[in-house]
């Protein structure tokens, strides 16, 4: 990301009147910690503060739990078509954010019945998802990346495990061949679409996906599987073409990426936190509970762009105008002082907003897929090298310049080399692979 990536210290001295005191969504300091700069802004705004988006475009950040609940929970208020935005005249049409922002026939920006319609069919396509399948197909795919570098006693797991985990076991849910050239490709991009890289084109990229996606809806069309595309695109909604190819997209770029990030901030944790380190094998805490406070405390999708109200209306004591945008912030809501006077975490507490909330939460069994996915690259990797330790200080870490993610760049980990084994001999690949895990 450019200098979009984070919250300015300094306060914005211009802009709209009604953003007086409005702070910049940039600079360096956010990504160390951002804890800290939500607890400054709710310090100095209250749950409901001003911020300026790239290009200094205002809008709301909702950082108390209840109001990002309230929201959420409020269609009729606060809905998801960004097309009632009220600075679309200020935005160049290569607005870094824009593909966060620019509406798209998919789900994600579907308001009501159609929504409703739309929701239903993806949330039927994932429950056809076996999870005991997905498990062990996990657990293979994990032993296929963890043998490509258990040899070399260090590794890099952000891209190396992790991301490459999640995006193959997600594209094979989807019915793609998990180790194509293409598949790669469409890694890249979407990472390109998410994080907003260094001089790559974010429009370009979703263009290639969308281009990959629609020879899959005609390839499922013409000869369906048991995978969640084809599930889709036979669905008795009667869904179109151009909407099976929106909606995969909302389906792939909302499972690879945060999952991938839940696995290494977990990792992180493991690995850094001696509640953790120590217990882990003695089982007093469990990768479970890690995976859990992770949600809670360092979520993969930090802040979520967004809802636009529906008409002017009072929020957290700020009147908030028709049209105006306001940015979920997940997990600021989630460390709210409302909810956690104490800062303590319930380990067995799910009642975070990581998943999002309301009518277009994160479709109820992706979290469970998510959970499934997760803990799986979790455990394996931890019991295959158990003596896993990060190769550099964790403050040597460096974060992506993003606010809306929260992931490393790179998890560099040594360990004791394990003698090189044919995967075909670890104990995950007695269960064959489904062609899609499917029940
Ligand atoms: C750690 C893993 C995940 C996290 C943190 C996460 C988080 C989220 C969040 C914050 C939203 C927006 C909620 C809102 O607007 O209120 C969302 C929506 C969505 N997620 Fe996830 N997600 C995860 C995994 C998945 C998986 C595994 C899938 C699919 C297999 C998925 C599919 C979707 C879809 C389709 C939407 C759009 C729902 C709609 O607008 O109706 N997500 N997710």
């Amino acid at each position: 990301m450019t200098d979009t990536g984070s919250f300015d210290a300094q306060s914005a001295s211009a802009g709209c009147p009604a953003q007086a005191g409005a702070v910049r969504m940039t600079g360096l300091e956010y990504q160390k910690m951002p804890s800290q700069v939500y607890r400054d802004l709710r310090r100095a705004h209250g749950s409901v503060a001003p911020v300026l988006l790239d290009g200094d475009i205002p809008a709301w950040l909702v950082l108390g739990y209840p109001e990002v609940a309230y929201v959420t929970g409020h269609e009729e208020l606060f809905a998801r078509d960004s097309r009632r935005w009220n600075q679309w005249e200020n935005i160049p049409p290569d607005w870094l954010l824009m593909p966060f922002v620019r509406y798209q026939p998919s789900v994600m920006f579907a308001e009501g019945d159609e929504h409703r319609r739309r929701a239903a069919a993806i949330t039927e396509a994932l429950e056809g998802v076996d999870q005991i399948q997905l498990g062990r197909d996990c657990q293979l795919i994990a032993h296929q990346l963890i043998a490509s570098f258990a040899g070399g006693g260090q590794a890099e797991l952000m891209d190396g495990y992790a991301h490459a985990l999640a995006m193959r076991v997600v594209v094979q849910m989807c019915g793609m061949p998990a180790s194509s050239t293409d598949t790669r490709q469409l890694v890249n991009d979407l990472r390109i679409t998410l994080d907003i890289a260094h001089g790559d084109d974010p429009v370009a990229a979703i263009g290639r996906v969308a281009a990959r996606l629609w020879q899959l809806v005609k390839d499922k069309r013409a000869n369906p599987g048991p995978d969640i595309t084809s599930r889709l695109v036979t669905h008795p909604a009667g869904l179109t073409d151009e909407e099976v190819v929106h909606d995969l997209i909302a389906v792939i770029a909302g499972a690879e990426q945060p999952t991938a990030i839940w696995i290494c901030n977990t990792l992180l944790l493991l690995l850094t936190d001696e509640r953790f380190a120590v217990n882990v094998s003695g089982g007093r805490l469990s990768v479970g509970e890690a995976l859990n406070e992770v949600l809670w405390l360092d979520t993969p999708v930090q802040n979520f762009l967004g809802r636009w109200a529906v008409q002017d209306t009072q929020l957290g004591g700020q009147h908030i105008r028709a049209g105006d945008c306001l940015v979920l912030g997940l997990a600021a809501a989630n460390t709210d002082p409302q909810i956690w006077p104490d800062a303590h975490v319930g380990a067995e507490n799910s009642s975070h907003l990581s998943f999002g909330n309301g009518e277009h939460r994160c479709p109820y069994p992706a979290p469970l897929l998510a959970d499934v996915i997760a803990r799986t690259a979790v455990e394996t990797l931890l019991e295959r090298l158990p003596d896993l330790v990060l190769a550099v200080e964790p403050a040597e870490l460096s974060w992506r310049h993003s606010v809306w993610i929260r992931g490393l760049t790179a998890l560099p980990v040594h360990f004791t080399p394990l003698a090189q084994q044919p995967s075909s001999s670890r104990p995950a690949a007695q269960s064959p692979p489904s062609q899609a895990m499917v029940g």
